[in-house]
């Protein structure tokens, strides 16, 4: 948030008409009001056919508000563009419990980027790795020429790694990792052109031939772990004493770290808390989502993404961690109105920062669903919600509706 933000803690803002919400936010974030009319026209027709080919419109999703977010000793508020229902009541809930621990504490664990140059054909392995590790300097300089260019913002290439992929003898190859600092942008662009400007050398010096030249959406040099600690007691809830909730909700953990079916919707439950945030602000959320599936999987097993435990005073202590890829610079982060008032919501964030508020999401998030699947069940309050939508439905349209399980 920005730095006239006052709390994130608002009460009764879902009862407030959504006038009154944007002029609540308008006031907590120093987003003026030409901004804040900005942000709810979104981007003008004449933007959007400049982003990009093909367009006939524009599609709107609700921006929703996430309340009491706690992150690091700072309040923020969390813009997020989804179309389920309850998400975002879930991740306010969840970060109102988080509050009583101190809120999320996170920590950037990597922030480089990998651009992938694969070299097929290559007969002799250990020289090609002998050739390539004694150009290492040379490589990553080169890659530094690339454009667009990244040190002037503080960035470019820091170094590189070589991997040998054996496959039997048919089709084995040598990939070189480029390993990039973006600072705040997602740097693909960027990445891809070094790629591209090493990969003949690279082809030489190995004396093989250059094939895909291209980063990797397994971003697991830039990651970003989010924690919370929150008493047993105000996790209660209904019949559930806080102590039971806490052990269901660790049992629930158990679940995913044992079962890849479970895993899949545990974390399904956590991209509930990502996707939503890069949408908001203009980031490509299918990077981020093939990169915490990829990640999710790298014990050669796939495993959940946050987990659950208590510690010795009987605390419910969750961590989650992701790797990121996004940008608060570069694509449509700025250049559409409603992304850049969304940044300015989260506090003009730079991509590490972005990154480490969105695990803090993610875990609020999956704390949510886990609360609600092992005390009432999660139909419950999604049903609330959903009968709206059905009701909604079938004035459109005359009849009922289908409703999601
Ligand atoms: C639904 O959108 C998400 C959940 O299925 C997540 C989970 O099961 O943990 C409730």
């Amino acid at each position: 948030m920005s730095d006239t933000a006052k709390s994130s803690r608002i009460s009764g803002f879902h009862r407030l008409s959504s006038e009154d919400r944007r002029a609540r936010i308008g006031e907590l974030t120093g987003l003026s009001p030409q901004e804040m009319a900005e942000m709810t026209q979104g981007a003008t027709l004449e933007r959007l056919e400049a982003f990009a080919e093909n367009v006939i419109c524009g599609l709107q999703l609700h921006l929703r508000i996430a309340t009491n977010f706690r992150i690091d000793g700072e309040d923020i508020l969390i813009p997020m563009a989804v179309e389920e229902t309850s998400v975002i009541a879930a991740a306010s809930n969840a970060a109102r419990l988080a509050r009583a621990g101190g809120g999320f504490t996170t920590e950037l664990l990597e922030d480089l980027v990998i651009g992938q140059v694969e070299i097929l054909d290559i007969s002799d392995p250990a020289a090609a790795r002998q050739a390539l590790e004694a150009a290492h300097d040379e490589i990553v300089a080169l890659a530094n020429t690339a454009e667009p260019p990244l040190h002037p913002f503080g960035g470019g290439c820091r170094g590189m790694d070589v991997r040998w992929l054996a496959m039997n003898g048919l089709g084995d190859r040598m990939v070189v990792h480029l390993l990039v600092d973006c600072v705040d942008a997602m740097g693909a662009n960027s990445v891809n052109a070094m790629c591209e400007r090493v990969a003949p050398v690279v082809a030489e010096l190995t004396d093989g031939r250059a094939g895909l030249r291209i980063l990797s959406n397994l971003a697991d040099h830039r990651r970003a772990r989010a924690r919370v600690c929150i008493p047993a007691e105000v996790l209660a809830f209904g019949r559930w004493s806080g102590a039971e909730v806490r052990d269901q909700v660790i049992g629930a953990s158990r679940f995913a770290e044992a079962d890849a079916y479970r895993a899949a919707t545990h974390n399904k439950g956590i991209m509930n808390g990502v996707d939503p945030v890069l949408i908001a602000t203009g980031n490509d959320w299918r990077a981020m989502e093939a990169g915490c599936h990829a990640f999710a999987a790298r014990q050669g097993r796939y495993g959940p993404l946050a987990t659950w435990d208590r510690d010795d005073r009987g605390n419910l202590v969750g961590t989650a961690e992701l790797p990121f890829q996004l940008g608060t610079v570069g694509g449509v982060t700025r250049l559409h109105p409603t992304a850049a008032a969304s940044l300015k919501v989260l506090g003009s964030p730079g991509a590490a920062r972005l990154g480490r508020i969105i695990a803090a999401v993610a875990l609020a998030q999956n704390l949510a669903a886990l609360r609600a699947l092992s005390t009432e069940g999660i139909n419950k309050g999604h049903m609330r919600l959903h009968e709206r939508n059905a009701a909604l439905a079938s004035q459109d349209d005359g009849g009922p509706r289908e409703q999601r399980p």
